[in-house]
């Protein structure tokens, strides 16, 4: 079929078959490119008009217990230097964040043993407790049945668990024997079950990926109908295994944006900080693909450097307001409106 045939019934049916996205991804041109990321802003426009949506991002561990092939705070990697915030930094963040306007936080770290239940529900109850009127998401990793349930209970709005892939073979390639696919997919419905916003998502040019794995990613965005998701660049980290495969590009990401802009008018899909690592205007362009949130950083800007996914990642200004700052301006500079409020999916 032809691409243009293809975008059309994307627009209309808001599904393509497997072997139509195929095509569409490994087929593109610049300017079906061009006209399917013209297609997605109209309809993030039509429902979100000229908002683009901030989140106070805080990084509070980087310890982790598992070993994932690409990432940069791996189990494995000495070299890495561990830090833990306290609760009361955690507060003092939320706080800087919310005197400049932040209403929603995420809460993200490595899947750290000492980030028990007990203590993160104090913290959410905190948050909450202070600021009613914020919603806060966690994006802490795999977890039991029961300890979602216990988060949801405490408070927490939405939680952030990026499926990274949705073949069962490309996941065993990224991830130790000791990960699997089966329990990626059960976290994610009980997420669902226990009442949360779910965000999926999924890194773009991750080794071994090809078109067929790309469209799998988006069938499962039709099927499981996640309200966030969460795709950037793979960025190669120099103290991982996969430390010598190229990185993704930010053309491929901005493609898939826009497909997924198009799957599901309403998702929030934020232009992440690897989009904007890999690319000075990386997150401009992203937001111009069909995104629509951002998340600057409101961590410590002393632990910032060590929560390194991947090398060279972005730290704009050293305190979270010159963060913000800088974003508002880029938002400015495209159009757009940054803003603060909770930013619930519409
Ligand atoms: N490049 C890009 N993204 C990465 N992530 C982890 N390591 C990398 C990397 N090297 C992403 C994963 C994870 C999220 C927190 O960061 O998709 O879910």
């Amino acid at each position: 079929m032809k691409h243009e045939l293809l975008i059309d019934q994307l627009e209309q049916r808001h599904s393509l078959s497997s072997e139509g996205y195929e095509q569409l991804i490994s087929r593109r041109t610049p300017e079906v490119a061009a006209e399917l990321a013209r297609r997605a802003r109209v309809e993030c426009e039509r429902v979100y008009g000229d908002a683009v949506y901030t989140r106070g991002l805080i990084e509070f561990t980087n310890y982790c217990k598992n070993n994932c092939l690409y990432c940069g705070i791996r189990r494995g990697n000495a070299s890495c230097r561990r830090y833990r915030l306290t609760h009361e930094q955690i507060m003092a963040c939320v706080e800087e964040g919310y005197d400049l306007g932040f209403r929603t936080f995420v809460l993200q770290g490595g899947e750290d043993s000492e980030t028990t239940d007990e203590w993160l529900c104090d913290i959410i109850s905190a948050i909450k407790g202070a600021h009613p009127d914020c919603a806060v998401t966690l994006s802490v990793g795999e977890r039991s049945t029961e300890s979602y349930r216990m988060l949801r209970k405490a408070g927490a709005d939405r939680y952030l668990l990026r499926h990274e892939t949705a073949n069962r073979e490309h996941y065993r390639k990224l991830h130790p024997r000791s990960m699997s696919y089966e329990n990626r997919m059960r976290c994610l419905r009980d997420l669902r079950a226990a009442g949360f916003t779910v965000g999926v998502g999924f890194m773009v040019g991750s080794p071994f990926q090809t078109s067929a794995d790309l469209a799998a990613d988006l069938k499962f965005i039709e099927d499981f109908s996640p309200e966030m998701c969460g795709i950037g660049p793979y960025v190669p980290h120099h103290a991982t295994p996969f430390a010598q495969f190229p990185g993704g590009t930010v053309e491929l990401t901005c493609f898939l944006l826009s497909l997924i802009r198009l799957i599901k008018p309403t998702i929030l899909l934020p232009a992440t900080t690897a989009l904007g690592t890999i690319d000075a205007a990386g997150r401009e362009k992203g937001i111009l693909a069909g995104a629509n949130v951002v998340m600057p950083n409101l961590s410590p800007a002393d632990v910032r450097v060590d929560y390194e996914l991947y090398d060279n990642k972005v730290h704009a200004g050293d305190v979270a307001a010159e963060c913000k700052e800088d974003l508002e301006a880029r938002m400015e500079s495209i159009g757009r409106r940054l803003v603060v409020d909770r930013g619930d999916p519409k």
